[in-house]
């Protein structure tokens, strides 16, 4: 797996594209389930998730077809996965069952493990799909779930993102009406029920906290471009941020990046918001304290690149995480370069101002890979990036040559 090496670098000029988001694709890409006709995704980013997900669906038997960037799916006579690995290799998998439940009337998937962010568990996806009607029963480490779904009111103990969006699936075949409260309100949701809509499903308050879904008998074929992606427009704006540059983040949408924009302004960067994305200027040159909470609140995966961001700023900024219980080991790599930063259970501190100089270091996971390749750009000398768990590719398309295009010095190594 990948390498990555960076050297200290200019501050970045030019353009980047901001490609289609990861985490609104995935669920799109399982919602084709669905129908038995055609659903088309344009734009499809090329990351190492999307072709896990594709994996997936082929092995339950759906048939895909690449045309002009986008993905054909269709899955007029699928299964469920028979191997039980093709599940486990990514936790977004997840979202494959409440659309297997709703066509097959049956659903079995591994119980997904801890990761290394935290012990992430499904208990709010299952709690949904018992309440729908669903019979829940575990065993030799999966979860069978079997019956024809009806609607009910779900009470998310948390709005869960991946679990608000399995619900919403699972109701749009469902008999009657589902009512899920207190739901996620990400983007990514916003995107999934209009994606849905536009198959025929009836959905009401999507990004409020109480979903409706009048559940119908069929969904049909659609055509999807989903929404550009967030957190890599995000992670753009803070490579900017970390490197005193000048970038026009093309497509990026400043309604889905409230938080992290009002924490850059607050710290001294300029954002002009323009109808084609965002132009975004200068340094971050006072420190900011951020708190991660569920949409519109500050996301947690743009915790890590903010923290490098806060590695070169004068002053001391805070950080705490209350999404993921172990979303800090980016800290430990960043002090390998440098950086002053000190972290007590969910809460770090950092000193800025400390110069930082290249060293070796190791992707954690995907946004902590991203973040040492912002501090890696304006550390003395090189900074060799380990990310042998491929996490970097999961989640950014073509990173290293974007970074590059607006006068980065970032290889990657195979
Ligand atoms: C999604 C995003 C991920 C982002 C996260 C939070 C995708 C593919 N991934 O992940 O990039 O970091 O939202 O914005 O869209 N939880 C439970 N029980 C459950 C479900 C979740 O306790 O049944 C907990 C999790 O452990 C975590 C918190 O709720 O602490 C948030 O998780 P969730 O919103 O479900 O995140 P994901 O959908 O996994």
């Amino acid at each position: 797996m990948a390498h990555y090496a960076v050297r200290e670098s200019p501050p970045l000029r030019g353009e980047i594209p901001i490609s289609t988001s990861k985490n609104a694709v995935l669920p799109i890409m399982c919602g084709a389930l669905l129908t038995r006709e055609d659903v088309r995704i344009d734009r499809l980013p090329q990351l190492s998730d999307v072709s896990t997900l594709s994996s997936l669906l082929l092995a339950c038997g759906c048939r895909l077809r690449h045309e002009d960037g986008a993905l054909i799916i269709t899955a007029d006579d699928f299964k469920n996965p028979q191997d039980e690995e093709d599940v486990r290799k990514m936790r977004a998998s997840v979202l494959v069952l409440g659309p297997l439940l709703a066509r097959l009337g049956q659903a079995r998937i591994p119980l997904p493990g801890g990761c290394a962010i935290g012990q992430r568990p499904i208990d709010q996806h299952l709690k949904g799909m018992s309440a729908l009607g669903a019979k829940v029963s575990y065993d030799h480490g999966g979860v069978t779930l079997s019956g024809r779904l009806r609607g009910a009111t779900i009470y998310l103990d948390m709005p869960s993102v991946g679990a608000t969006e399995n619900l919403l699936m699972a109701a749009t075949l469902a008999s009657g009406t589902t009512r899920i409260e207190n739901a996620a309100k990400e983007p990514e949701i916003v995107d999934l029920a209009a994606f849905l809509s536009s198959m025929g499903a009836r959905i009401a308050g999507a990004g409020t906290s109480t979903i409706v879904i009048e559940g119908v008998k069929a969904l049909h074929g659609t055509s999807w471009q989903p929404i550009s992606d967030r957190v890599e427009a995000g992670t753009m704006a803070c490579a900017c941020a970390i490197t005193g540059g000048e970038l026009f983040l093309r497509g990026a949408r400043s309604e889905h990046l409230r938080s992290l924009l009002f924490k850059l302004s607050e710290a001294g960067v300029h954002i002009h918001d323009t109808p084609g994305g965002l132009m975004i200027f200068g340094r971050a040159r006072q420190p900011f304290e951020i708190r991660t909470m569920v949409y519109p609140g500050f996301p947690t995966d743009l915790q890590a690149p903010m923290m490098a961001v806060a590695c070169k700023t004068p002053g001391t900024s805070v950080f705490l995480e209350t999404i993921f219980e172990n979303r800090f080991m980016h800290a430990a790599e960043l002090a390998r370069l440098g950086a002053h930063i000190r972290v007590e259970n969910r809460v770090a501190v950092v000193e800025g101002t400390h110069d930082l100089t290249g060293a070796s270091v190791t992707a954690t996971d995907l946004r902590a890979g991203a973040a040492l390749i912002l501090a890696g750009l304006c550390a003395e000398g090189e900074t060799l990036i380990d990310d042998s768990g491929g996490h970097i590719a999961r989640g950014y398309e073509n990173i290293e040559e974007k970074i590059r295009a607006v006068g980065g010095s970032i290889r990657k190594l195979s």
